[in-house]
């Protein structure tokens, strides 16, 4: 650990693994290895409260030493999640911030998986310093969305649930899972993503797509299959990118979702 080290505890939630480390936010390296354990089945909250606990005793940390941030794949408004499309939907709703805030005894801050990944890669990685707009998309269980304008993130976006073509949401047809599922070729699943990202160009004709998720790790086979006005490259922190820019936020950001967190808005809108 250097002296100007700044530890946060990173945690990302995803539809089908939950996975932490402890952070540098000054630099954006893990400072302990990936701790991993597997989304309950149910993907309730009582299961993934009881998930993180098992994932905060594996890594051996205190989670009341350092901040903490949360990445969820819901759309998270001041701390509430709005939505649940891969996991229950009993957090549609809920105070997640409070909900793990008791849990780990301190306050966290939460915010989408998809908004956590792009934080991560304007901060450390691929839209670091990038003028202009771009997409961030995750590639996995679902599709996930961030949108950064000249270093600004909009968050909860959810462009994976757009409705394209005969494809009333576009994630079941283009998402990595939905490659899996079906089993089909990197050409196969690229038609798809043609479809997906040709849409986003001509809406919002972005300066840049960065892509991400898991299977980014194998861009070659699928990016040079695309034929785009705007550049696409890969992101640069795949895997770890939710749970390094859960931390980052949470550093920079703390007791706050993107969105301001409910005692602020509280204020907000007595005043
Ligand atoms: C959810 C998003 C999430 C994405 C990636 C989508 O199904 O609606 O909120 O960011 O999956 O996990």
């Amino acid at each position: 650990m250097t002296t100007h080290a700044h530890p946060a505890l990173g945690i990302d939630i995803g539809g089908t693994g939950i996975k932490a480390a402890v952070v540098d936010t000054a630099t954006g390296t893990l400072m302990t290895d990936r701790q991993k354990v597997s989304t309950p089945e149910s993907g309730k909250p009582k299961a993934i409260l009881k998930a993180l606990d098992a994932l905060v005793a594996k890594l051996d940390v205190d989670p009341t030493t350092m901040d903490v941030g949360i990445a969820c794949p819901a759309v998270v408004q001041r701390g509430i999640t709005r939505t649940a499309a891969n996991i229950s939907k009993r957090w549609i709703g809920l105070d997640a911030q409070q909900l793990f805030s008791d849990s780990l005894h301190t306050q966290v801050a939460v915010l989408n998986d998809a908004d956590a990944a792009g934080y991560a890669e304007i901060m450390f990685g691929a839209a670091r310093g990038v003028p202009g707009s771009i997409i961030l998309t995750t590639l996995g269980t679902g599709i996930g969305s961030a949108i950064v304008v000249n270093g600004t993130l909009i968050p909860n976006t959810e462009l994976g649930h757009l409705d394209i073509g005969e494809h009333p949401n576009i994630e079941h047809y283009a998402a990595n899972s939905a490659r899996e599922r079906e089993n089909l070729g990197m050409e196969e699943w690229a038609e798809r993503l043609q479809l997906f990202y040709e849409h986003l160009e001509s809406v919002f004709w972005p300066d840049l797509f960065v892509v991400g998720g898991g299977i980014s790790r194998q861009h070659e086979d699928f990016l040079p299959l695309l034929h785009l006005h705007t550049p696409i490259v890969p992101a640069q922190h795949r895997n770890s990118a939710g749970l390094l820019g859960a931390a980052a936020f949470a550093a920079s950001h703390p007791e706050a979702s993107p969105t301001g967190n409910p005692v602020n808005w509280k204020q907000l809108s007595e005043a």
